[in-house]
């Protein structure tokens, strides 16, 4: 094969014109080839370039889309919040607002679909005195009574104009196990409740001085729930008395979006006067994991 090819080179190379035609072939071929070589590496170069820039916009595009789909289903909750709202004690509560109390952040309503997340497996009992520290314009409270809360209920608010709001429509449907603490909750005497919710109602130099005053004032256990938990976990994980029992991450239901950013809420447990909280056991907790 070799030798019938160097045979055929020989005879074809004796021509002038053939020798010409061959080496301009050649030289073509070999062009051409280290063409396709830089070619192929810049093309690839090129391709996987644009397949990036691709792959980055549609990433950008997939989150644009995600933002707008959870704020405007933020927006359709709110919506039906509000006319839940109305279902349940005759008033549109579904709102947001600057309060004039100093520490506070601003006022919103906790969704009706996280109330039901956050006390899926609580058990209340007639024992039970629940506190809304915080409570705006009643929206925990008139969820409780529609779930028939069997204990005392109290809401603290110190806004007057949203505090209102609650009285309103607290006067138009009585209830002798609801009262609204028009006041400071720096200044309340907490030693009553055993259940106790709040919903960031103000900085963590205010928070932290509601811990104080907690510890201070009570003499048996209490659970503690708290939405949007960023400073309130960061100050109880590993203080005296205090043990989380539950912590949860909290933003859409059923494909629509609660909040429009991820929110975690956390539920404590606190036992005064030193005692080790892992001894304390509450029947009415249920099935909550630890
Ligand atoms: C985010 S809203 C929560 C409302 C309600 N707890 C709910 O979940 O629907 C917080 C409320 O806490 C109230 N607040 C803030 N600082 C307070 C204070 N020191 N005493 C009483 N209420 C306060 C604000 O006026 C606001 O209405």
């Amino acid at each position: 094969m070799g030798g019938s090819l160097f045979l055929f080179l020989s005879v074809l190379l004796e021509s002038k014109t053939a020798k010409t035609l061959f080496f301009s072939t050649a030289t073509i071929l070999l062009f051409l080839c280290i063409f396709a070589v830089v070619c192929d590496f810049r093309i690839s170069n090129i391709i996987s370039q644009y397949t990036m820039k691709i792959r980055e916009t549609l990433i950008e595009w997939k989150h644009k889309v995600k933002y707008i789909y959870a704020r405007y289903t933020y927006s359709i909750v709110f919506i039906i919040d509000g006319i839940y709202d109305i279902w349940l004690c005759g008033s549109w509560l579904s709102r947001k607002r600057i309060v004039n109390v100093k520490g506070a952040t601003s006022y919103e309503p906790t969704r009706y679909w996280a109330l039901n997340i956050i006390f899926k497996d609580a058990k209340f009992t007639e024992n039970d005195s629940f506190v809304d520290i915080g409570c705006g314009e009643g929206r925990v409270i008139a969820w409780l009574i529609n779930k028939h809360f069997p204990g005392q209920i109290t809401g603290i608010e110190k806004d007057p104009d949203v505090a209102a709001i609650a009285k309103k429509w607290m006067e138009h449907r009585p209830n002798e196990n609801v009262r609204l603490i028009e006041g400071d909750a720096m200044e309340q005497f907490y030693n009553d409740y055993t259940i106790m919710y709040i919903f960031r109602p103000f900085n963590e130099e205010f928070f932290e001085r509601l811990i104080l005053r907690i510890e201070e004032q009570l003499t048996h256990p209490i659970r503690f729930y708290y939405l949007t938990d960023f400073y309130c976990r960061k100050y109880l994980t590993g203080r005296q008395g205090w043990k989380m029992i539950n912590r949860q991450y909290i933003w859409r239901t059923y494909g629509l979006y609660i909040f429009p950013v991820p929110q975690f809420y956390s539920v404590w447990i606190y036992t005064p006067n030193n005692s080790d909280p892992n001894s304390y056991t509450d029947p009415t907790i249920g099935t909550i994991e630890s």
